[in-house]
């Protein structure tokens, strides 16, 4: 694998991310997406608002402020207990942020001497809102979007025509003045977050009649018990076996649990380099009673890629306490107003994702003594679907590959390219994920065929240009090259 530093200079060089300003000054922790950065994001983003709200008939989504007035995380909690523990190395004098966990064991990486714990920081940006100083506001930027969800509820009841179990999605900006922002866009501060809170009946957690689409995932898991024991392997177990073993206490933590770890599996990481780890009681957030994190084992160790907490009743008790508003649900089987449970609350970093799916797709080759880079991402993760060339850019290849990609750039994002070797442009779209490329020869003017190429095997077939959007997209979605024509060619 790559490290960190590699692959943030191959994220500037394809024009994937770049230090955010950085013809200025570049402030540690803010990134920009480039040209192919912010398509691979969209995808990921889509991806995920398809698998989690629109796939889902109980869940709505929402888009909500970035700023909100103080009162709003003296209720969520976090102004008094969203705080970071600093750890400082006496002898270089660098200052980490050091999980729970992590305290009297870290040591710093250049110096091998114990971090020092240095005390709290609260990591949320505050500022003003009011042109005039006297009447202006304390707001802060939201350190994460969950709770936009909250102060929302009763508005979505009222207009949602949701009933419990329910859920509320969002994917959003979210804002933390990390102590050392570091590992490339593992840990930023600015950062864009996908949070679904699923809201159940307090009496009903165990009344989940989806189970059956995730009991049988597979996942490596690590208890927190384990962790207090200092036993760091991992069992493989299905979601049946945590929820059947009261391993995951409630049955639809465990549901969203499963159905999380199963969209990354889907979406193409290895399984190998997944494991799901539940958080000691002494790392718990102020919000949580149970949380389990989906890590991945990056370059620089396992670390969390999503985290999946039961938030309880915490946040709506609190946002009633706080503002005096009715927040309660009306249970019209039981006459009832009940406060629900937010029995899971999947919450995963867009930025991580990205960052994940690059370390866990690229993959350095050789091919006829030189060296070739290919990102094996899925396709549909990948920013462009389909590479359109001419062989060669004269007697008349160029016009008909142009008129090729009129046609296919209606239904795929497509890439245009008739510059250089072809060899070349195979190996620059190889170097940013593209599965299939198609090229126009000399004897699509004869015929009107062209070549399919995969991007792993490099294998090419030919397909009719009739039948090349339907070839596509069965080839995208998973059918192997060599099952829609015959191999006539490869590298
Ligand atoms: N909403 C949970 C988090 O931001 O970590």
């Amino acid at each position: 694998m790559v490290t960190v530093d590699e692959m943030a200079a191959f994220c500037k060089r394809k024009g994937f991310v770049f230090p955010s300003a950085e013809i200025h000054e570049n402030l540690a922790g803010f990134y920009d997406y480039g040209p192919l950065g912010i398509e691979m994001k969209r995808n990921i983003k889509n991806l995920w608002w398809r698998s989690v709200v629109q796939n889902k008939e109980n869940v709505v989504g929402i888009d909500g402020a970035i700023i909100s007035p103080e009162s709003v995380w003296k209720a969520s909690g976090h102004v008094e207990s969203f705080v970071d523990i600093v750890g400082y190395c006496k002898k270089c004098k660098k200052k980490i942020k050091l999980d729970k966990h992590e305290i009297g064991i870290a040591k710093c990486p250049n110096c091998g001497i114990l971090y020092e714990n240095n005390g709290e920081f609260n990591p949320m940006f505050e500022t003003t809102v009011g042109a005039v100083k006297e009447e202006s506001k304390k707001v802060y930027l939201r350190p994460e979007t969950a709770q936009m969800i909250f102060v929302n509820f009763k508005n979505i009841l009222d207009t949602s025509r949701v009933k419990l179990p329910f859920g509320i999605a969002q994917i959003g900006k979210a804002f933390r003045n990390e102590i050392s922002p570091r590992n490339f866009l593992f840990r930023m501060r600015e950062f864009e977050q996908m949070e679904l809170e699923f809201f159940v009946h307090p009496q009903k957690l165990n009344d989940c009649p989806n189970f059956d689409e995730v009991k049988n995932v597979k996942i490596n898991v690590l208890t927190a018990d384990q962790q207090e024991n200092n036993d760091q392997e991992t069992t493989q177990m299905t979601i049946n076996d945590l929820f059947s073993n009261k391993l995951i206490r409630t049955k639809w933590h465990a549901y969203w649990i499963g159905l999380r770890y199963k969209w990354f599996l889907d979406i193409g990481i290895n399984p190998d380099k997944l494991r799901l780890r539940e958080h000691t009681k002494d790392e718990l957030s102020h919000y949580s009673m149970e949380t389990w994190d989906i890590e991945y084992n990056y370059p620089f160790g396992w670390k969390e890629l999503e985290g999946i907490a039961n938030r309880t009743d915490f946040d709506l008790k609190q946002h009633i306490k706080y503002s005096k508003k009715d927040l309660y649900y009306f249970d019209t089987e039981t006459n009832e107003k009940i406060i629900p449970y937010v029995v899971a609350e999947p919450s995963v970093g867009v930025d991580r994702i990205f960052l994940t799916l690059l370390f866990d797709s690229y993959t350095e080759e050789e091919v006829n003594g030189e060296k070739r880079i290919v990102l094996k991402l899925h396709p549909l993760i990948a920013p462009y679907k389909v590479a359109v060339f001419p062989l060669v850019k004269k007697d008349g290849l160029d016009k008909k590959a142009k008129e090729v990609f009129d046609i296919l750039k209606k239904e795929f994002n497509c890439f245009y390219d008739e510059s250089g070797s072809i060899g070349r442009r195979y190996r620059r779209m190889d170097e940013i994920g593209t599965k299939s490329t198609v090229t126009i020869d000399y004897q699509t003017l004869e015929d009107d065929s062209v070549t399919l190429r995969d991007r792993d095997s490099m294998k090419q077939i030919r397909v009719d240009i009739k039948d090349l959007i339907i070839t596509i997209r069965k080839f995208l979605n998973g059918k192997k090259l060599e099952n829609l024509g015959k191999i006539i060619k490869k590298e």
